[in-house]
């Protein structure tokens, strides 16, 4: 079977993969390719790409499976909801819930754009929906073979959240807690109060809330009774066009973006994170009591909150969590793409996901070419990874461009921006000549996954730097710069087999430095998606204070 997965809804993260036989072949978020940050536009820049590597036309695909419902099951749910008095009636809400609607029933919910720009094909589009795509995307990549399986996020077309129970290759659909009674949309709320971006910006205030006190009550908008969270929806989205309803009459005045952080906002960072904690927990506790699993999968936007991921395999809850490193809407379509095997009564293929290096590479000579189109000074190294590793050690801000690009929002050493994790003052140097962004979001460190034992409190097997845990107390001041201010830090474990070039330049900086640990951020300026092409790579390293370019087996230098 070859399959399309497409995530398309408008709103944010279009992306699309495709499939073969249930092998993941190519995955793609459109924002990669056109540049433009959470990209909403049907992802057709993304299906020629996973098109073009597979070297397939159109009308050879079986399946193209949309990970939504069809445009009309969301517009009945809020049209329910206007009436019912859960989502506040305004002119603004009816007027862009009805434009979405009318806008997507236009195009068949994306199958008329396919045609468009592809023209006609054979292949059965159907859609999948929201929350069981999300769902899919977990369970089937996460080895299991019996498994709770739970999904947060802001919005499915009705869902907010949902459990799930895995088993031989099915998914038993066991609760599904409405939009707008939704997790996602809380934590959105209060990033749009705090000056963030809403549905892009919640890691922000994971990474401020450490630096907040409790004491902030957020009971108006929030309760955790009996262990499950009930949010009050209407009071968080209000009757404008943005969020954040009522939060400000009962806080204050929301802060101004780009502003001075007072401490009162670090407060309510601290408050919503620890809420966040907390029902999530509450929400995995429901699950596993359901199934009875002692496994768990986890997707959905708000499953990329890796503090909330972290407490809870340190809680001894679950003997096994695996949470989809695209756990937000771009990896719907790793969800969509293997839906039709349910359409069709077969068990869909579980594997265990080792790695997400599933965009486009390129060859040295496509590399050198772009060089000498721009007339750059360059050296072909004979050892990437011993000449990096002298880089770092020395000290320099490293761009580091190899082979295929990651799907999904972290960079794991394809085009990652890396830096000596010793020096206290590199993160500050990082951020300020680099990143430009915020002073208090951490770096991530990538360690030998042999090494991970030596630092962290518990070695967890984590490719993805999607689970935050504890610093061994004695390695704080080692690794400085990719520990956050609570002692936290967001590992990569790399394997030999997984990722042999990056493996080996951890090694030989570990070889020179006694610390087999890098820091790792992602390749991108602030504001910016992570760079793709070669091109992309190197307008961003010179409009940057990177030292140094590393771009197959180029050296390019300042
Ligand atoms: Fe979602």
């Amino acid at each position: 079977m070859l399959n399309l997965g497409l995530n398309y809804s408008q709103m944010h993260d279009s992306s699309a993969c495709i499939a073969r036989d249930g092998e993941l072949l190519f995955a793609v978020a459109e924002e990669r390719l056109s540049r433009v940050k959470h990209d909403a536009r049907f992802p057709a820049l993304a299906i020629k790409a996973c098109l073009d590597f597979a070297r397939v036309r159109p009308d050879q695909l079986d399946y193209i499976a949309f990970g939504w419902s069809p445009p009309r099951a969301t517009y009945l749910h809020d049209l329910a909801d206007f009436v019912r008095g859960r989502f506040p009636i305004s002119y603004l809400n009816v007027l862009n819930s009805t434009r979405q609607f009318v806008s997507m029933q236009h195009q068949g919910g994306g199958q008329r754009r396919f045609v468009q720009h592809f023209g006609q094909t054979k292949a059965r589009m159907i859609f999948v929906d929201h929350h069981l795509a999300h769902a899919i995307s977990t369970y089937a990549n996460s080895g299991f073979d019996e498994a709770a399986v739970v999904v947060v996020d802001g919005r499915g077309a009705w869902e907010a959240t949902s459990i799930w129970h895995g088993r031989n290759g099915k998914l038993e659909h066991l609760l599904t807690i409405p939009w707008p009674n939704s997790l996602g949309l809380f934590y959105a709320a209060f990033t749009e109060y705090l000056g963030f971006q809403p549905y892009s910006d919640e890691w922000k205030v994971m990474g401020l809330a450490p630096y907040g006190q409790p004491g902030v009550n957020l009971h108006d908008f929030v309760s955790l009774d009996h262990g499950f969270y009930q949010v009050d929806g209407p009071g968080l989205i209000g009757r404008g066009s943005n969020l954040g309803g009522r939060i400000a009459q009962r806080l204050g005045p929301k802060r101004v973006p780009e502003s001075e952080i007072e401490s009162r906002y670090k407060d309510v960072a601290f408050a919503v994170q620890s809420v966040c904690e907390r029902a999530m927990k509450g929400i995995v506790e429901m699950a596993l009591k359901k199934t009875g699993c002692r496994k768990l999968c986890l997707a959905g936007g708000v499953a990329l909150n890796s503090k909330a991921n972290g407490l809870i395999l340190s809680s001894g809850l679950v003997d096994n969590l695996f949470v989809q490193p695209a756990a937000s809407d771009d990896g719907v379509a790793l969800g969509a793409v293997l839906a039709p095997y349910l359409e069709v009564g077969e068990r869909l293929p579980v594997t265990r996901m080792r790695q997400v290096y599933l965009g486009a590479a390129y060859e040295d000579a496509e590399i050198e070419k772009v060089l000498r189109t721009y007339k750059l000074r360059f050296t072909q190294l004979g050892n990437v990874a011993s000449s990096t590793a002298d880089l770092l050690a020395a000290g320099k801000i490293v761009g580091w461009f190899q082979g295929r690009m990651e799907f999904g929002p972290r960079a794991l050493g394809s085009r990652s921006i890396l830096a000596d994790p010793r020096d206290a003052e590199m993160n500050g140097k990082v951020n300020n000549a680099v990143k430009f962004r915020e002073w208090w979001r951490p770096f991530a460190p990538s360690m030998l996954a042999e090494a991970a034992g030596e630092f962290m409190e518990s070695a967890t097997d984590s490719p993805f730097m999607i689970l935050a845990s504890a610093v061994k107390p004695e390695k704080r001041s080692v690794i400085p710069a990719v520990t956050h201010v609570d002692g936290t830090a967001r590992p990569q474990t790399v394997e030999k087999d997984v990722n042999p070039l990056y493996y080996q330049l951890i090694k030989a900086f570990g070889q020179r430095t006694g610390v087999p640990v890098i820091m790792n951020t992602s390749f991108n300026l602030r504001g910016e998606p992570i760079v793709s092409t070669p091109t992309d790579a190197i307008r961003t390293f010179f409009s940057s204070g990177m030292d140094a370019l590393i771009i197959g087996s180029f050296l390019v230098e300042k």
